[in-house]
Formats: structure tokens, sequence, C-alpha cells
């Protein structure tokens, strides 16, 4: 008999503990901000634009390439954007800054702010130590271009097309 005892404690103990708080906010959580942030980046297809070449090489790249910029433009309405140089950028503003302006910022396309502005921002400060945790590398990107100034770098034209005759 005596050996049930402790089990019966147990779940007196249970029964009275108070339920787990529920998460105050809707987040990806890992054993570090480095984790969580390489896992934000890959899932949320930050490479396909801030990483050279990523989408081409069926995104086996390494790390040490990762967001350094892109030279290609995207051009359309809002004349011609490039992604950002995001090592760089994570050298030059604080992470309070950083989680404002991924909390906030709207901007020409194709950048997709609505994902980071859905971010938490314990999420938004894992990335920043992420990438900052990758070192600077790489040139800053070229300046973005007001419409119908004449772009010195390749582009990717976004406007839709009429489909051909037939
Ligand atoms: C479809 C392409 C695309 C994807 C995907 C993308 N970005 Fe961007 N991003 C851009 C472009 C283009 C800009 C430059 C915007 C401008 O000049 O206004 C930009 C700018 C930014 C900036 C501003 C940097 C600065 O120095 O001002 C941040 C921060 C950023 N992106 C973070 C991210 C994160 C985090 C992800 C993944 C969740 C991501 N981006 C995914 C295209 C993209």
């Amino acid at each position: 008999m005596k050996v049930f005892a402790p089990l019966v404690f147990t779940g007196l103990l249970c029964a009275c503990a108070p339920p787990a708080p529920a998460p105050a906010t809707t987040e990806v959580a890992g054993p570090s901000d480095i984790e969580i942030g390489r896992y934000l980046i890959r899932i949320g297809g930050c490479n396909d634009c801030h990483t050279p070449g990523y989408l081409q090489a069926d995104g086996k790249l390494p790390e040490s390439q990762w967001l350094t910029g892109n030279p290609v433009g995207f051009r359309g309405p809002w004349g011609v954007t490039y992604a950002s140089n995001l090592r760089l950028t994570t050298q030059t503003v604080s992470e309070d800054d950083w989680v404002a302006m991924l909390a906030h910022r709207s901007d020409a396309p194709p950048m997709p702010w609505p994902i980071t502005r859905a971010m938490s921002s314990g999420n938004h400060r894992s990335l920043y130590r992420y990438i900052r945790s990758l070192r600077p590398a790489g040139p800053p990107a070229p300046q973005r271009l007001a419409p119908g100034e004449r772009p010195s770098t390749p582009v990717i034209d976004m406007v839709p097309v009429a489909p051909d005759a037939p």
C-alpha cells in the first residue's frame, strides 16, 4: 500500500495545479534565437529574393552566402526595387528599430511586408539576432529607382502581359 502513496500524492498535485497560461501570442518557438531565426528565414522564403541564385540552386547554397542582397531589380509601376543586403542592414539598424520596421512597414512590391508584419516581436528579434550572427558580407544592393528612372542593372519585369493571340 505504501508503494502507491507517492502516485496518489502526485495525482492530487496535478488536479490542483492551475492550468498553464495561454501563450501571449502565436509564434515560432525553438531552442535558441539562432535556430528560430534560421528556421523563419527558410520557411519565410526570404532567401528567394535576398540571396542571389538561391532559387536557381534549389536552396542548396551555404549560409555564408545567405541574405547578401540582390543586384537584379524588380521593375513595376513603383519603379525598381532591389532586395536589400540584410547582412548589412542588421549591422546598421538597432534591434529595436528592426522590430519596429518589421511590425509597421508597408512599401513597394515585391517585399512581402504582410508576412513580416504578421510575425510576433519575439520572432522579429530572433530574425535580427540570427542574421546579425552571420556577420556582414557582400556589397549593398543597388539604390531603389523611382518610376521612369533607367536601371543600369538587369531587372525582372513584374507587369502582367496579355496572353499570346491564338
Ligand atoms: C519576393 C521578394 C522578396 C522576398 C520573398 C522577401 N523580400 Fe525582403 N525585400 C525585398 C525587396 C525588393 C526589398 C527592398 C524594398 C525597397 O527598396 O523598398 C526588401 C526589403 C527588405 C527589408 C528592408 C531592409 C532595409 O535595409 O531597408 C527587410 C528587413 C526585409 N526585406 C526582410 C525580409 C524578410 C525577413 C523576408 C522573409 C520573411 C523577406 N524580406 C522576403 C524583396 C523580398
